[in-house]
């Protein structure tokens, strides 16, 4: 048997000889359309490649693509495990021609694999052309050599191939195989075509144009060529089967749920089974590229797949969590071509566990509600939708798991009254929050949210992608459309930008659309927890409309720079509580351009070698360059499992929990709830550097510290200061502190010396309105001397002086130093009875313009302004002892 890994391969295989480069499958989630949920076809990831738009060093291609149908334009959840041949997700195995060969030779190479490579014998296969392609019709029978009746020309849009509403499309062409008369089913066009003997293997298509809008249909370049295989439909025909869900790996994989459920292959088991292995296939690959259950976009639909699946596990009596335990197989049937499911095997793992533990809580109290509620319909009644909504609103049952349910029994929705009630829950949720306050502000927002859902944040894993303009808010108003010199609020239906909130600025860059036209986005804001706003001024372009596709570029430098000092934050957090205490919670925190603050509860500095342990231990973190983990949980398991959740921070039923670092007892170093943007290995920090530490309230401590590259630059400016100071006082920078220290002594000692000499100098100095030595003054020895420039410090130590060598008599010192006065008066001790030094300064005092003065009877000072009027002084206090 061939297995479908041999076919793949020999797909592949068959097309690099014939030139073509094989493209290994692009994600899930479109990288270069925002109008689609997720790819659905092989095409879509080269589409600008046929519309010119890029160009890649190939002109030729084959890749084996992987696809989602479920949402969105070609969805087909609704029939998978009830039929042989859908799929929510499958393998498309295509060739490419990009204005290289066109329909010959794409007939030729497809004709040669099926026929001459594979062996299928040719008498079972039938083509479809295009009701008015003869080229291809000619083409075929000159090629295939099939007959007249096995060239079958189809009128209708089955022939005529577009990715969606817009986007490369043309005529196709397909090829179908014969499964047999045992099958009933008849050749496409012909009135038993429903019936599944004829099934459409590879369908060629001849694109030729590019839908642009509803009503403009433009050529491309250069015809081309797209071609799809489902690689499940050609394994069922190489293999012998008539079902995909027989093939070689659907059979693993319901081998697997048979085990694990202990429940055999029944065929009242069937559906189940094959949506579960189905339902497997397609929420594996979807974590795998990123996608996470949410209850908006494409997490919704990746949701709805799961519980759809978890509502069959639960069906066949699965007692426990079912689908993750059946990833083991998934990854032994598909991890060799998809390396990606084995990278992300654990995550894919909890994710399935969490949904499913969760989902099981409320699952068997829904379908009794559900049973209560259908108890009295036959079949062919319908479930009133307000009921469809309560499973939907209290039980988490998504729609169509409702529809499913009901399927087996043949019983509708209202879809209608589901689509009511949902509408009424809406405006009740407006009117209450029209109640709160901020309800002017907020109207646009419900309606844009109402209208368009959630902006879908793709910025965790990328800074760049294509978007779609859901609205454009002008001073307050909707607009459709915005012109040059316009500054607006843009909402598109998914977005890179991260909207300020938690502490985490948010993110500024470029908006392009149209032909060349860019504008600047400055800033991108939430609100109502869902919306992403980005503020632009449209400077020099125009214009803007609602539906526009339009690229957006996060400023590269700028969130790198906010991951990283994002996650520095965390580190610092996890250090500060392990080197400080437990009582070390968050009190604010604020993430710029690798640029933290960070407050928290303690009560004392954080002294100078606690922080150099603190950054120490954070920096070790950063250079054990671990990579940053990321799950999905409730935030009660989330907090149970050690997170540091915010007080007073809100959370929503699913939390991203952040964990980094290790630690010596080798659990996680910091677990945190968050939904911020990070590094993806803690080596991107490059370097924590704390800057400062200081109090901002009664036990809040507050560190501010530089990530990246202004730690750098802020040692960089450091190491300068240091370098300029070096050469300043020119020593070699090592010898700085030692050699200021010095400087520092020497300094002391040279004041020393100097009031010492100026003393020197003053008192021998030619003294001004008095003799150098004593004079007699009624009965008594005075010394009375102006020294100009004498620091009045040095008055005190004076007068004592003088008054030692008196031996008995009055002693006057004044200090003359920029014009200002300072004056002490001396008594000697046996006169302190009859001379008071106070009243003495105070007349020399008021003789200089000053008031007061103060001391004791045998010493006093004081000073005053008029510091030429000395002599005066000198005068005045003689005259008072006269
Ligand atoms: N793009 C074509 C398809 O999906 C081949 O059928």
């Amino acid at each position: 048997m061939t297995s479908s890994n041999d076919i793949r391969k020999s797909f592949l295989d068959h097309f690099a000889q014939a030139g073509h480069t094989p493209v290994a499958s692009a994600p899930l989630v479109p990288q270069n359309d925002p109008t689609l949920m997720f790819v659905n076809a092989g095409m879509v990831p080269f589409k600008n490649v046929f519309t010119g738009l890029e160009s890649r060093p190939y002109n030729k291609a084959a890749s084996s693509q992987k696809c989602v149908r479920a949402g969105g334009k070609h969805n087909d959840l609704d029939n998978v495990g009830y039929t042989a041949r859908h799929h929510t997700f499958f393998e498309m195995l295509g060739n490419f021609s990009f204005g290289d060969y066109f329909k010959e030779q794409a007939i030729t190479l497809a004709w040669d694999l099926l026929t001459r490579q594979w062996g299928l014998d040719k008498n079972r296969l039938t083509v479809t052309v295009y009701h008015t392609d003869d080229e291809a019709a000619a083409l075929w029978k000159k090629i295939a050599g099939l007959p007249e009746h096995r060239i079958i020309r189809i009128a209708t849009n089955d022939n005529f191939w577009s990715m969606g509403d817009t986007g490369p499309c043309g005529p196709c062409s397909e090829i179908f195989w014969d499964h047999g008369d045992h099958i009933f089913g008849g050749p496409p066009g012909s009135p038993d075509e429903d019936g599944d003997r004829f099934v459409e293997i590879w369908n060629l298509v001849f694109m030729q144009y590019e839908q642009v809008d509803a009503n403009t249909r433009l050529d491309l370049p250069r015809p081309s060529i797209d071609t799809g295989m489902g690689l499940e439909r050609i394994a069922a025909v190489l293999q012998g089967v008539h079902d995909n869900y027989d093939t070689d790996t659907f059979k693993t994989l319901i081998a697997a749920s048979e085990d694990k459920v202990g429940k055999a292959l029944t065929a009242e088991a069937r559906a189940s089974h094959r949506v579960i292995a189905d339902h497997l296939r397609s929420s594996g690959f979807l974590v795998a590229d990123g996608v996470l259950p949410a209850n908006e976009g494409r997490g919704y639909v990746l949701r709805r797949i799961m519980r759809r699946a978890m509502r069959h596990a639960h069906l066949l009596g699965a007692k426990e969590p079912l689908m993750h335990q059946l990833v083991p197989a998934l990854l032994g049937t598909m991890g060799q071509a998809y390396p990606e499911l084995g990278r992300a095997q654990a995550l894919i793992e909890e994710t399935l566990k969490l949904e499913e533990t969760r989902f099981r809580q409320t699952l068997e109290r829904g379908l009794g509600l559900l049973d209560e509620a259908t108890a009295r319909l036959q079949s062919g009644g319908t479930l009133p939708g307000d009921v469809a909504f309560k499973l939907y609103d209290t039980f988490g049952f998504p729609y169509d798991l409702t529809e499913d349910a009901l399927r087996a029994r043949g019983i509708a929705v209202d879809r209608a009254g589901f689509d009511a009630a949902m509408a009424e829950q809406r405006r009740q949720a407006r009117a209450a929050w029209t109640g709160s306050g901020e309800a002017k502000d907020a109207t646009v927002w419900f309606d844009i949210a109402d209208a368009h859902g959630a902006t879908e944040f793709t910025g965790y894993s990328s800074l760049t992608g294509e978007a779609q303009v859901v609205a454009l808010v002008k001073n307050g108003q909707q607009v459709e459309r915005a012109d040059a010199g316009d500054s607006l609020v843009l909402i598109t239906n998914q977005t890179p930008f991260y909207g300020e909130s938690g502490g985490q600025a948010g993110d500024g860059g470029t908006l392009r659309w149209g032909d060349g036209l860019q504008a600047q986005i400055t800033d991108t804001r939430k609100a109502l927890g869902k919306l992403h706003l980005h503020d632009v001024t449209l400077a020099d372009g125009g214009p803007l409309r609602v539906g526009d596709v339009v690229r957006l570029d996060v400023s590269n430098p700028k969130r790198g720079a906010h991951r990283r000092a994002h996650s520095a934050t965390h580190l610092l957090h996890a250090a500060l509580r392990r080197r400080l205490g437990g009582h070390v919670t968050q009190k604010g925190s604020s993430v710029a351009e690798d640029y933290l603050r960070f407050d928290f509860s303690h009560q004392k500095p954080v002294t100078a070698a606690e922080l150099a342990a603190v950054e120490a231990d954070v920096n070790a973190q950063i250079l054990g360059n671990r990579e940053v983990s990321t799950t999905l949980m409730t935030p009660e398991d989330a907090i149970a499992a050690g997170a540091m959740a915010l007080f007073g921070e809100k959370y929503g039923d699913e939390v991203r929990v952040l964990a980094m670092g290790v630690d010596d007892r080798a659990a996680p170093y910091s677990v945190e709830l968050c939904g911020g943007t990070h590094v993806t290995a803690l080596g991107d920090i490059g370097l924590l550097k704390i800057t400062s530490e200081s109090a901002v309230a009664s036990g809040v401590r507050r560190i501010e510290a530089k990530t990246g590259i202004a730690a750098r630059e802020w040692l960089n400016e450091r190491e300068a200061l240091l370098l300029e100071a070096a050469a300043t006082i020119r020593v070699r920078p090592e010898e700085v502190p030692a050699r200021v220290a010095t400087l520092m002594d020497d300094r002391k000692r040279l004041e020393r010396e100097l009031a010492d000499a100026k003393r020197a100098l003053a008192l021998a100095g030619p003294a001004t309105g008095s003799k150098a030595g004593p004079e007699q003054v009624n009965g008594l020895n005075f010394q009375g001397q102006v020294l100009d420039g004498l620091d009045p410090k040095a008055l005190r130590g004076l007068i004592d002086e003088t008054k030692a060598a008196l031996g008995s008599g009055i002693v006057v010192m004044i200090a003359v130093n920029d014009g200002r006065a300072s004056v002490a008066v001396g008594v000697t001790a046996d006169l302190t009875s009859t001379h008071s030094a106070v009243d003495l300064v105070r007349v020399a005092a008021a003789a200089l313009g000053g008031q007061g003065g103060g001391g004791r009877p045998d010493m006093a000072q004081a000073g005053g302004p008029d510091g030429d009027k000395a002599a005066d002084a000198l005068a005045a206090v003689k005259a008072a002892l006269a």
